[in-house]
């Protein structure tokens, strides 16, 4: 028999025709196959990254969620270390521990210490850690101060740099700038033996024995 006619049989294809076929079906297959995985990964893509937008919970989205929640805590976590690091850093700290940062200064207000002074004891306190009585310079570093005294409202009054023991009547605060230099303030209650500055509630001034016994407050640059 002829081979030819064999082949005839197969509507006319020669045997490179056949390969050819094969290959361009094989082709084809493949095509589809690709274009079938495209269009699943596709769908897959659109309900793991879609789904979430449109408010569908899917178990693609409560995972990723996971996942992202994850990341977070371990961001958090390395940035606690980071802040640990950097507070440790006695560089970086704004103010020392029981300071308070108002401003670019720091105030200490001794209402923690549970112990009063007087005027030039507390004085000494303050340049011993860098600082001085406070100074006040303007209305809103009285609010501030204001605002320190109402939480502690136990304490009567607060120490400050101002005082006429130089020359009675004549009230310096600690820069030697006269009392109404920076605000017009006065000193009530003046009187000889009554030298030191006191601040109330309410941001008035009394003019007090520097031998009393109180709370204070010191201020330095941060
Ligand atoms: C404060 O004043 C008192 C009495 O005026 C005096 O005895 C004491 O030594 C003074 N303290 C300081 C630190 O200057």
């Amino acid at each position: 028999m002829d081979m030819r006619d064999q082949e005839g049989d197969a509507e006319g294809e020669t045997p490179a025709d056949a390969r050819c076929c094969q290959a361009r079906q094989l082709m084809a297959g493949v095509a589809v196959a690709v274009a079938t995985t495209i269009l699943l990964m596709g769908l897959l893509l659109h309900l793991v990254v879609l789904a979430p937008e449109v408010d569908q919970p899917s178990e693609a989205s409560a995972q990723e969620l996971m996942e992202r929640l994850q990341r977070c805590h371990k961001e958090q976590h390395d940035l606690n270390l980071m802040l640990h690091a950097v507070t440790q850093d006695s560089r970086c700290s704004l103010c020392p521990g029981g300071w308070l940062w108002w401003r670019s200064r720091c105030y200490f207000f001794s209402v923690g210490l549970q112990e009063n002074r007087r005027w030039n004891e507390s004085a000494e306190f303050c340049q011993q850690h860098d600082s001085s009585l406070a100074v006040i310079k303007d209305a809103a570093e009285m609010d501030f101060i204001q605002g320190v005294m109402r939480k502690f409202p136990q304490f009567p009054f607060l120490w400050l740099g101002l005082t006429d023991v130089e020359q009675e009547g004549l009230w310096l605060w600690g820069d030697r700038r006269d009392v109404q230099h920076y605000m017009p303030l006065t000193v009530q209650w003046d009187a000889d033996h009554r030298d030191c500055a006191d601040l109330r509630a309410g941001g008035s001034l009394f003019a007090n024995s520097c031998e009393d016994y109180g709370p204070w407050v010191c201020k330095r640059d941060s």
